[in-house]
């Protein structure tokens, strides 16, 4: 039985993956000194195929070093193999040098993941696929598009286009579209500073139609505050639904969205309660599409080490099936 260890970071998600795997987290305690360093403490998973479940929800820098020392302590404690299984990667944007005088910094992550002692990773919709080239150990890439484009299939108005809010987007559209059977459009945006962006021009057919803007992450909401009010410049219908694997929703993202009066936020449990809680509160209405299930299928499948081919033709499997219902209810 594969061993679950729940880190602080977003321990409902690790509960439920364990839960649906049949077997209780491994113990683990976290001590946090009065300096803010940390010191996690793991128990029972001496020879154990042990999976670390710890997104790096904000704090992400305080979320990566337990990550780390929590993938050390598990080797130290004699696990036979440990998996970090990271559903929100933070610094994947960080992939490359936009200017002289910047770190790549997915791939300092990636490093120091590896020297902790991962022996593979586990991500969900990475910023970018290329995330995988960063490191020599196998990485499992999984996706949220059929579960979160299943959620929105049921409820697609006819003339439905998905738009890309960023040149970035442009693969996650076309995988949403095709499943959707819907046109894409794409916004050219570019970035000022990490809170504001520019959102110049939009490719595609939008006048009068219902759109959906489909992204990797939603941070502070600034590139969908760009996209809609693009979208709606250019004649696009008010009715926009937002679909975001990460809701990572900081730094005024609630009041920014919410003042969009969009129709619905649709995103998953990869990064934890506290954003979530923060929407509620807000009184940002945001849907859930859990990813515990896919994770889990997909650890038992690894500690059965046959993940990858079987993997991906869950997914082939499950965007014919949805293409069809698409199919059935347009009439
Ligand atoms: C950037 O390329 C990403 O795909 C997202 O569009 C971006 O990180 C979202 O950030 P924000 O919500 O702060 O605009």
């Amino acid at each position: 039985m594969p061993r679950i260890v729940a880190g602080s970071s977003n321990r409902a998600l690790a509960l439920a993956v364990a839960d649906l795997l049949g077997t209780d987290p491994a113990s683990c305690d976290l001590e946090t000194f009065p300096d803010g360093e940390l010191r996690p403490v793991v128990r029972e998973i001496r020879g154990g195929d042990v999976y670390v479940v710890q997104p790096t929800d904000p704090p992400v820098n305080d979320h990566l070093i337990e990550l780390l020392l929590l993938l050390d302590a598990c080797r130290r404690a004699g696990a036979r193999r440990v998996t970090a299984v990271v559903p929100y990667f933070g610094y994947a944007r960080q992939d490359r040098r936009l200017l002289d005088g910047q770190p790549v910094g997915a791939r300092v992550c990636a490093d120091a993941l590896q020297a902790a002692g991962a022996d593979r990773l586990v991500v969900v919709d990475p910023h970018a696929a290329a995330l995988e080239a960063m490191f020599a150990i196998p990485v499992e890439t999984l996706s949220a598009v059929p579960a979160m484009a299943a959620a929105l299939a049921r409820r697609v108005l006819d003339g439905t286009v998905v738009v890309a809010p960023d040149l970035g987007a442009v693969k996650l559209a076309e995988r949403y579209a095709a499943t959707l059977r819907a046109d894409t459009a794409v916004v050219r945006k570019s970035r000022v500073s990490g809170t504001d962006v520019r959102a110049r021009e939009i490719t595609g057919d939008v006048r009068g139609r219902p759109s959906i803007i489909v992204d990797d992450m939603i941070s502070t909401g600034a590139t969908i505050e760009a996209a809609v009010t693009l979208l709606r410049s250019r004649g696009g219908l008010d009715d926009v639904t937002v679909a975001a694997t990460h809701g990572v929703l900081v730094g005024g993202a609630l009041e920014r969205i919410g003042a969009l009066g969009v129709r619905s936020v649709l995103t998953t449990d990869t990064v934890g309660a506290a954003s979530r809680a923060r929407a509620e509160r807000s009184g940002l209405g945001v849907e859930v599409c859990s990813v515990a299930p896919v994770l889990a299928e997909t650890i038992a499948l690894l500690h059965a080490d046959g993940a990858r081919a079987v993997a991906s033709a869950r997914d082939v499997e499950e965007l014919g099936r949805l293409g069809e219902l698409r199919d059935a209810s347009t009439p």
